[in-house]
């Protein structure tokens, strides 16, 4: 039985795993606590992680039916993420693990949204079985990335984005609409009713081969052409066509790059994780554009896109597994962490 906690950026989390379940995941979610500020402040999610910490992990234990004596090891988010709110939950893991004299493990954020899409079914079981060597996507506020899972426990990242996040430019061009925080949902619905034609918006790097991603352009050409179509956001069928048809420009360039990758190493699957995997019309294109190529995809559940200690918990555990004996109750968190260095199981 494991315990894992995940406060990287602006969800308190906790979940208890065992045997590759998930017997509990509780999620605390601050985004109407941020949306009044229009982004995530890292001064009040560090507060607000300590104020739930302690209900959060009271709730999943008790969900899971268990006391902290049954626990075997307490795993936590190290980073990447924002300093204080790491903290949080990585000390509090640390401390707990330290009484109970159990293994600790400090654990990859975006090493564990990897894994997240082999999680699936209510209760929630990671299929390790089914395991087979594929080209990540990890999109989220913070992050947008390919990366090639060449094994269990080993990967590559191919690349990422040079300067804004996929969920940023949804939030960003959110914003220049006079949508709520986080906008990436809202724009989601809009787009639905919209049509993804009406308005031809740059596709950034889609014809470059490298595996990179830019969108501040992007964002920047939406600011322009609201300035010069300035009825378009008074009417509901313009602001449905705009989201549709930005959302298409983010989505072309996600697709294309990730189907790209896979053919390019010869690798038969593609998994998606992260906030933006929640995209319904994402979720589709992936799926068309897998099926078209003869390539497998798992798309990780809706619930598991998020930042979730679930998958951090799944992925400590496999660790553990795989032989690790945790980490030092001395190692401290790790705000900006690259991905690239931690592709050994036992670390
Ligand atoms: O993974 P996540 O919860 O947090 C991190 O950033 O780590 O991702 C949040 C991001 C936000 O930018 C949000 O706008 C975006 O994911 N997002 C979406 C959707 N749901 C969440 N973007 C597009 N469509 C959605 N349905
Ligand atoms: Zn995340």
């Amino acid at each position: 039985m494991l315990l894992a906690l995940e406060t990287s950026c602006d969800e308190t989390s906790a979940a208890v795993i065992h045997g590759g379940r998930v017997l509990a995941s509780v999620v605390s979610s601050q985004i109407k606590l941020h949306a009044e500020y229009g982004g995530v402040v890292p001064e009040l999610a560090a507060r607000e992680h300590l104020r739930n910490l302690i209900p959060v992990t009271r709730a999943a234990l008790t969900e899971a039916q268990i006391t902290t004596g049954q626990l075997e090891a307490v795993a936590a988010t190290r980073g990447p993420g924002l300093p204080h709110a790491l903290m949080t939950g990585f000390k509090s893991a640390q401390a707990l693990a330290f009484v109970l004299r159990r293994p600790f493990l400090g654990i990859h954020h975006h090493e564990a949204h990897l894994y997240s899409p082999w999680i699936s079914g209510k209760p929630p079981v990671a299929d390790f079985a089914a395991f087979e060597p594929n080209v990540s996507l990890i999109v989220s506020g913070g992050h947008t990335m390919l990366v090639h899972v060449q094994g269990e426990l080993k990967h590559r990242v191919l690349g990422s984005t040079l300067d804004d996040a996929a969920g940023e430019c949804f939030d960003k061009t959110g914003k220049l609409i006079g949508l709520p925080y986080p906008a990436g949902p809202e724009i989601d619905r809009l787009a639905e009713k919209g049509n993804a034609a009406a308005f031809d918006f740059p596709r950034p790097m889609i014809n470059d081969p490298s595996d990179d991603f830019s969108f501040s352009g992007l964002k920047t050409s939406v600011r322009y052409f609201i300035r010069d179509h300035p009825g378009l956001l008074e009417t509901s069928a313009g602001v449905s066509d705009l989201c549709a048809s930005v959302q298409a420009a983010i989505i072309a360039v996600l697709v294309k790059k990730t189907v790209q990758a896979a053919n390019r190493l010869g690798v038969r699957c593609v998994t998606a994780s992260g906030g933006v995997t929640c995209n319904r019309s994402l979720r589709r294109a992936l799926a068309s554009a897998c099926q078209a190529q003869g390539l497998k995809l798992r798309l990780a559940e809706k619930e598991l896109c998020t930042d979730n200690a679930a998958m951090v918990g799944i992925l400590g555990e496999r660790k553990l597994s795989h032989g690790s004996t945790g980490n030092s109750f001395n190692e401290d968190i790790r705000p900006n962490w690259p991905l690239a260095e931690e592709p050994i199981a036992a670390r």
